[in-house]
């Protein structure tokens, strides 16, 4: 099957791209820097804030998959940056006469009142009502995203860490899972996807950088109120849907990825 992976150089993107190709598929990776080095893909530039090069990457192609991300905590850039993007992207897709829209989503996010969050139920609404039929695939926060936070938020040697708790996935099985919700055809929600066991943030953090041989003090942050209370009861690991194999600690072992 011809499939674009929108997204396709980065963490969850990239996994996807790795697992279509082992399955045979053609698969093309869609990004602004329209890199080629993703391993079995072919690049393409484009950008989801303009609708540009999507037309282009889009011919020929059977399923899409939504990996793309912005890195904004606020809802109002978030929002319009995620639902403006799938406008655009299901746009392009129903003009090209794309079969199946695959979105990665985040797992028990509904009313949690943090604007990303938010902002990513919005997408999962603006998908749903959409034309072209759909997968929306929840995955709880990968291995990397501890070390994703650091890289992203660092002050000098401090890296802010907000006190939560999850059950965090190897972004290879949910890059895994991705390619199965493509080859299942649209099935509306999939079921979730967590990893096998329960972790807190700030030590995934500090775990990270050890492995990663960096000397950085984190410095864990508690979040207030409802949004605190969400993200420190276990909540975002979710109840049900499909357990993962790998934890963390295997993955720290394997050698993380970054810098
Ligand atoms: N990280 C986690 O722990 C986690 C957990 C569960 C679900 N998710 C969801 O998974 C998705 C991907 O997350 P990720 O962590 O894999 O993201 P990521 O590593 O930050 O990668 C984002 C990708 O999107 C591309 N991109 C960003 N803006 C774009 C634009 N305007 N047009 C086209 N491409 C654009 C980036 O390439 P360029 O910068 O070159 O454009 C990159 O390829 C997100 O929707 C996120 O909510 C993430």
């Amino acid at each position: 099957m011809d499939v674009l992976v929108v997204g396709g150089t980065g963490a969850a993107g990239r996994a996807a791209v790795v697992a279509l190709t082992a399955r045979g598929h053609s698969v093309r990776a869609l990004s602004r820097s329209g890199s080629t080095d993703v391993p079995g893909a072919t690049g393409y530039r484009g950008d989801l804030s303009t609708g540009a090069g999507l037309k282009e990457a889009m011919s020929g192609v059977e399923a899409v998959i939504d990996a793309s991300n912005v890195l904004s905590q606020s809802y109002d850039v978030a929002v319009k940056a995620l639902v403006g993007g799938t406008r655009r992207l299901l746009d392009a897709e129903a003009a090209a006469g794309v079969r199946h829209h695959v979105l990665l989503s985040i797992v028990a996010i509904d009313g949690v009142p943090f604007g990303y969050y938010r902002a990513k139920v919005a997408q999962e609404q603006a998908v749903a009502e959409g034309s072209v039929p759909y997968t929306i695939l929840r995955a709880t926060q990968f291995h990397e995203f501890a070390g994703q936070m650091a890289d992203r938020m660092s002050f000098g040697p401090f890296v802010p860490v907000p006190m939560f708790v999850t059950r965090p996935v190897a972004v290879s099985e949910v890059g895994a899972a991705l390619a199965d919700a493509v080859e299942a055809g649209p099935s509306g929600r999939a079921p979730d996807l967590h990893g096998p066991r329960v972790e807190n943030v700030v030590d995934m953090a500090r775990r990270t950088l050890k492995a990663r041989g960096k000397r950085r003090i984190v410095v864990p942050l508690p979040l207030p109120g409802a949004i605190g209370r969400v993200m420190r009861s276990g909540q975002l690991g979710g109840t049900d849907g499909v357990a993962g194999v790998q934890t963390f600690d295997e993955w720290v072992r394997r050698g993380t990825d970054g810098a």
